[in-house]
């Protein structure tokens, strides 16, 4: 009965457990049951594949939410993702689990589904999670905390509670991008009590979830995050600053679709410290200052010219952020 009641939306599947328990029945002489079993199968026939195959159904949205989640159609394949092995490994290892998730099931097991993505900006944190989404076929929803925690504060309560209610029947991927607000308002104390019960019960529902599809949710935080937060997740995926022989890998990879007439890879040295997202802008404008310049090819001058404005771009965030740590 629990391998029929698994096999459920599987054709195949459902059909080679019902002839089971067929084949069953007929083996306990109960010949009665099995023809009419068998009878019953064949009136059945073979459901159309829905239009939709490999996309999960929609439930409807909680109305209350709208505020606070949003559901983001992914631009993005796992083409334009460059990851590290190690990450990949995880990724490749977690879609298998949720494919497979019934086989788990079948063994009392369950699916890793709760993800905390830690790692310094720019490295792909929410990248990674809308294309683990577009990947999965599962929907992928944003929830905004700052709103959240607002309206929680304001009057609806139930606000979360829907939230999740939602998560709980509706196969997706939701994610909660700057987690870290959450994890440093635990911080806080004496005035923000009511903040920090706010937080305290957002973890509380975390904890008890079980999604039908994935709970990701991100933060910039690593070695000071609060030890209460990351353990009620599955898996802590860590985004690493690219190494050189990422760079060069992200490098290669940005320009594939042009003509070029140099080669990035010798800059990666040089680019230690930038973020995948520093890399993207400072490809981004050397296409742009190619195209302005009117060449056939990308040169090494315009990736030169592009990687002075980087630089000072990165000298002036560099002097802001050391002038909000000094004071
Ligand atoms: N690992 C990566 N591979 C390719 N591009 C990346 C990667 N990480 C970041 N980027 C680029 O930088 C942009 C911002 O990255 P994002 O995912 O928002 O970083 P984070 O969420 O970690 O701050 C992305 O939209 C993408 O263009
Ligand atoms: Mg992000």
């Amino acid at each position: 009965m629990k391998k029929l009641l698994a096999s459920y939306g599987r054709d195949e599947e459902f059909r080679a457990v019902v002839e089971q328990i067929i084949a069953d029945e007929e083996k306990k002489n109960n010949n009665v049951l099995a023809r009419s079993l068998r009878k019953t199968l064949e009136n059945i026939g073979v459901s159309p594949a829905p239009a939709t195959a490999g996309l999960s159904r929609l439930v409807p949205f909680p109305d209350e939410a709208k505020d606070f989640i949003q559901r983001v159609e992914p631009r993005h394949t796992s083409q334009d993702i460059v990851l590290s092995h190690e990450n990949l490994e995880q990724f490749v290892s977690l879609i298998q689990e949720f494919r497979q998730a019934d086989r788990l099931k079948r063994h009392g097991l369950s699916v890793r589904s709760k993800l905390l993505f830690c790692g310094p900006p720019g490295t792909g944190k929410t990248l990674c999670a809308e294309v683990f989404a577009a990947e999965l076929g599962l929907p992928f929803f944003h929830v905004r905390l700052d709103s959240l925690i607002s309206s929680y504060l304001g009057e609806t309560a139930s606000n979360i509670r829907k939230t999740f209610e939602f998560a709980r029947r509706q196969p997706c991927v939701l994610f909660f991008d700057e987690f870290d607000a959450l994890a440093r308002s635990r911080d806080e104390s004496g005035e923000h009590n009511e903040l920090r019960r706010v937080v305290n019960s957002l973890l509380i529902f975390i904890e008890q979830i079980a999604p039908s599809g994935f709970l990701i949710a991100a933060t910039n935080l690593d070695q000071h995050l609060d030890p209460a937060i990351w353990r009620r997740f599955d898996e802590v995926i860590w985004f690493e600053l690219p190494d050189t022989g990422m760079i060069r890998k992200y490098l290669t990879h940005a320009f594939k679709n042009s003509k070029i007439a140099f080669d990035p890879g010798v800059f990666a040295e040089e680019l230690k410290g930038y973020s995948y997202a520093d890399l993207e802008k400072l490809c981004v404008q050397t296409l742009k200052t190619s195209i302005l310049d009117g060449s056939k090819q990308v040169n090494d001058a315009h990736f030169r010219s592009a990687l002075r404005q980087a630089k000072r771009r990165r000298r002036r965030e560099s002097q802001i952020e050391g002038g909000r740590l000094t004071g």
